[in-house]
């Protein structure tokens, strides 16, 4: 159906690919198919996706998100509990599935929160919701937050029989205040690491330092880097102002850069899209806009050598598949789902948030370069052009 310079097995071969039914019946030298200009990667997943929606569809909704991740060649998103309603117990969780179901533009899952009000029966929860859909973790838990409800002790932890994804900043180095790379420190999060690798093996959201990446590395637990970690660091203060608060915060530049040099260190690159209005921004609200730009933004600096296009495909798509068990994704391979993004490295861009698809209306990475795609497939066809729904919700 296809043909074209095709990642596969870790590196670029020149065939075509057949689909048959939305999976890959055949990749081969000899197949035939539409010559595309290009290379072809297999399409993206985001396991850090906060798509907002219900009480704060003004900042995003699972409708924008979705087509956001679409023209920035995710096939497959996670999208976090911290919603308003949150989700915190099965009907809700239905709820928003199905929402997911008519509304998405690109395959979604949803993790369930851990929070004071649902721990005494998070177990009870988790066997309910597996029964039917397919959950991927519960989490992003958080061991520090504004929001009481949210907060949780090391000592719940344990407790929980799924997979974890934590959000590891210790409250005891946390404190309020603008911009918030002065307040909340880098001790907050290696502290968080610390204490919870001694109580088990878990997934890491955004790791903002060294010391923490290093340790998670030597363990069995798992990790991710968001784009922003590696990109921005304090000094862009000068540059986007009372934008620049994330948690975990921006780093300094030297930290930012072995961070950057250190990719392989990551199991997942996740964006961590956390979409706000400027107004509320200038309240000092935390969080950065990312699932469109980040697979473009990355495919760049691999065109550029900073990266290596291995490294890549691994942390944006074949690790997310193995470590959160989403079968028949992950990788352009006979009998996996025809996932699968063409991006033309001679088309260099430069981002403007005008022109990105988030209902925020901003990006941290104005003016910065990146190579979009140009043609995204889910399960062999192709969605970016004709803007199709095809999204489907990970069921049992
Ligand atoms: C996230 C948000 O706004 O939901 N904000 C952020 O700064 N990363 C929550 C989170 O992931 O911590
Ligand atoms: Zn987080």
């Amino acid at each position: 159906m296809i043909r074209g310079k095709i990642f596969y097995k870790g590196k670029f071969i020149e065939a075509g690919i057949e689909v048959e039914d939305g999976k890959i019946k055949r990749i081969g030298k000899l197949v035939k198919g539409r010559e595309l200009d290009g290379i072809i990667l297999p399409a993206g997943i985001d396991v850090h996706v906060h798509f907002r929606d219900f009480r704060e569809s003004h900042k995003e909704t699972i409708e924008s998100g979705s087509i956001s991740a679409l023209y920035g060649g995710i096939c497959l998103v996670v999208d976090q509990p911290n919603t308003n309603p949150p989700i915190e117990n099965f009907e809700i969780y239905e709820e928003r599935v199905k929402k997911a179901e008519k509304e998405s533009y690109v395959d979604y899952a949803l993790n369930l929160a851990l929070t004071k009000r649902n721990l005494e029966k998070i177990n009870e929860t988790i066997s309910k919701i597996s029964e039917k859909y397919f959950l991927p973790a519960v989490g992003e838990v958080f061991i520090q937050h504004n929001d009481e409800n949210f907060q949780i002790d090391y000592g719940e932890l344990g407790k929980v029989k799924h997979k974890l994804t934590i959000h590891a900043e210790d409250p005891k180095f946390v404190q309020k205040g603008n911009p918030n790379f002065l307040y909340r420190k880098r001790e907050a999060e290696i502290v968080a690491i610390k204490k919870c690798l001694e109580i088990g093996n878990f997934h890491f959201c955004h790791i903002s330092t060294k010391d923490a990446a290093e340790m998670i590395s030597k363990s069995k637990s798992t990790f991710e880097f968001s784009p922003h970690h590696l990109l921005l660091s304090e000094e862009d203060y000068s540059r986007i102002g009372y934008l620049i608060n994330v948690n975990p915060p921006l780093r300094k530049k030297y930290e930012v850069e072995w961070l950057l040099k250190n990719f392989c260190l990551a199991d997942v690159l996740a964006s961590d899209h956390a979409p706000h209005l400027v107004e509320e921004k200038k309240e000092g609200v935390s969080g950065f806009p990312g699932v469109e730009v980040m697979y473009p933004i990355f495919v760049y600096l691999a065109s550029k050598g900073l990266i290596s296009f291995k490294e890549l495909v691994e942390k944006i798509a074949i690790n997310p598949a193995k470590i959160f068990g989403f079968q028949d994704y992950g990788e352009i391979e006979e009998k996996k789902y025809a996932n699968f993004v063409v991006f033309d490295l001679k088309k260099v861009e430069t981002i403007r948030a005008s022109k990105l698809h988030s209902l925020c209306g901003w990006t941290p990475y104005e003016g910065f370069k990146a190579v979009f795609p140009e043609e995204v497939y889910i399960r062999g066809e192709e969605v970016k052009k004709s803007e199709t729904k095809l999204g489907k919700s990970l069921r049992r």
